[in-house]
């Protein structure tokens, strides 16, 4: 099996260190690792054309606005098409996973949609991919970064939550820093090995990690307050917490698993319902409106357009 390790962060930095000793423990157990650095490629940012989506709506082979030779996002897709285990690792940029990865995670927009399209790529309809990610941070502001990563893995792996196991690490803010902490190094050995484990099976992805406080489908912590409920930021799966006598949160009641996610038909459906009825079930390409409706877009878009021009950077010369 194939396992492709992405890293965020510097060269030789936190991230690529505990990338590659994960690497090297699903290389001792047999497979074939390969690594990217996201730095080396460059990725135009998503223009918010839509292509993908209505390709992948249609079932067509989605493609991006962009050609092959435009920018290096094909080529690094094509690794991920290509692998069967990811390991995505990256530090935490101002309380999130770094703006680059955001950059090639928005270009994946339609790729995302469909995993069918990526086995197809792949050649393999019964391919499943495992992931599992490492997030580093120098210090404490670092909430938002694990389970933002632990969303990008599985959009990468076509929006499937097939988490094997989160490893998170803070107070390394210097270069090469977690060099001197052989407990996080040891760690990363384990979540390489507890990858490897999940390879190539048809069944679901089991989740051998040790944060399963929180949500049971990501195991991330961010909780929204929604309803009057508790629900996961990233699977949008509500629950109902348990007030212990001390008055802390005991447990949460979760409502279910994957299958009341959004990562699942029925939150598929959610989705689709909650752009109301700019899109219809059978509609296959663009959105769907009334005529006065697409009237009054129009002026709107018009009438804004023609007020303020936007001003255009400046540059100066040397
Ligand atoms: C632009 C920038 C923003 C950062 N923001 C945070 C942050 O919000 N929280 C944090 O804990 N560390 C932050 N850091 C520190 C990095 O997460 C830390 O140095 C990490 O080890 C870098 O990983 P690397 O060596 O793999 O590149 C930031 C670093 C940079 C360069």
């Amino acid at each position: 099996m194939k396992v492709l390790g992405i890293s965020a962060g510097r060269e030789a930095g936190n991230s690529e260190i505990l990338l590659k000793t994960a690497l090297e423990a699903v290389e001792k157990e047999g497979h074939e690792v390969s690594f990217l650095r996201l730095h080396d490629y460059n990725i135009k940012p998503c223009t918010g054309c839509e292509v993908c989506t209505w390709l992948g709506r249609s079932n067509q082979p989605i493609h991006c606005k962009y050609k092959w030779d435009e920018d290096d996002f094909y080529s690094l897709m094509q690794q991920v098409d290509e692998c069967q285990g990811l390991i995505l690792a990256a530090p935490a940029y101002h309380l999130l996973p770094p703006g680059l990865l955001g950059v090639l995670v928005n270009r994946l927009h339609g790729f995302g949609y469909s995993a069918s399209q990526a086995n197809k790529r792949a050649g393999d309809p019964k391919l499943r991919r495992a992931v599992a990610t490492i997030g580093v941070a120098g210090s404490d502001w670092n909430s938002l970064q694990v389970p933002v990563l632990n969303f990008y893995a599985t959009e990468l792996i076509c929006s499937q939550m097939n988490l094997v196991d989160q490893l998170f690490t803070t107070g390394v803010p210097a270069l090469g820093n977690v060099a001197i902490k052989p407990d996080v190094l040891e760690r990363a050995a384990l979540l390489g090995k507890r990858l490897a484990s999940q390879l190539g099976d048809s069944g679901p992805v089991e989740y051998l990690g040790d944060r399963p406080e929180a949500c049971p489908i990501c195991h991330s912590d961010i909780l929204v307050f929604k309803n009057g409920r508790l629900s996961c930021a990233i699977c949008d799966v509500a629950g109902d917490p348990e007030i212990d006598e001390n008055g802390k949160i005991k447990k949460i009641r979760w409502d279910g698993g994957i299958e009341v996610s959004r990562f699942s038909m029925f939150g598929g459906k959610k989705h689709d319902e909650a752009m109301g009825d700019a899109v219809k079930k059978t509609q296959k390409m663009g959105y769907v409106f009334t005529e006065e409706d697409k009237r009054i877009i129009k002026e709107t878009r018009e009438r804004i357009n023609s007020y303020l021009t936007p001003v255009k950077p400046e540059r100066k010369a040397e």
